[in-house]
């Protein structure tokens, strides 16, 4: 069975409230012993990115539950710590986190993210210690030094209901391949119902879930049919 990265991305959903509620949800799924079946998640990592805001709580939640969920920020400063008014850095972020989404398409578009900048925000997660799962829009885009795994994420497929085909991932997946990096995830439109057919191919590793991570149960349906 091949090593699944199952990752969540939040995005700018979710107060403490609700990210008590999701865990609570999501751990009876995890737990649960009703089929006879433990959740079949020693291949999976599972990767929960909440907003900064909620990364604290998810932690403790995550050690109250005894939940096998790593977590991930959404985004790192370029800059170490200092004065930079509302960046987060990356040795706060370590405190919570093992993992950092990095060059997103949203961040990339409407908050203008260059490629100068995210390779910087690479640097800054290595040097902390953090891994970085590095966002492509397709096989051109450039990919800083350092990266091993990388998300393949069409634009007109997040948040749209409309997936590129499992076929065309994998073969950007293959091609991303040969540039040296390890791993390559899918994103883009992810569903308990299509989950499998991404999972499935060869070059695929794994998934980056964003609205249906929202709702708990829906999320622990891809993780299980993944
Ligand atoms: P989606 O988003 O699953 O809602 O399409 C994916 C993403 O933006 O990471």
């Amino acid at each position: 069975m091949k090593q699944l990265f199952i990752v969540a991305n939040w995005k700018s959903n979710k107060t403490i409230p609700q990210t008590r509620e999701w865990f609570a949800v999501i751990s009876n799924s995890i737990h649960s012993t009703n089929s006879g079946q433990e959740f079949q998640i020693s291949n999976k990592e599972i990767i929960v990115c909440p907003p900064f805001t909620a990364l604290s709580m998810a932690k403790s939640l995550i050690d109250q539950y005894k939940l096998p969920i790593k977590l991930g920020a959404q985004d790192i400063s370029p800059f170490r710590q200092g004065a930079y008014t509302g960046e987060v850095n990356g040795k706060q972020i370590r405190e919570f986190a093992d993992y950092v989404i990095i060059g997103h398409s949203e961040r990339r578009i409407k908050f203008q993210e260059s490629n100068e900048m995210l390779t910087q925000k690479v640097a800054m997660a290595k040097e902390h210690g953090l891994t970085p799962i590095f966002c492509v829009q397709d096989a051109q885009t450039q990919i800083p030094d350092g990266v091993t795994i990388v998300a393949y994420e069409p634009v007109f497929a997040i948040g749209s209901g409309n997936p590129d085909t499992p076929e065309n991932a994998d073969s950007v997946a293959k091609i991303i391949k040969q540039k040296g990096i390890e791993y390559v995830l899918y994103g883009g439109s992810v569903k308990p119902e299509n989950v499998v057919n991404f999972t499935s191919m060869l070059s695929i590793d794994g998934i980056l879930v964003g609205g249906a991570s929202l709702d708990a149960q829906t999320f622990s349906s891809i993780i299980k049919n993944a």
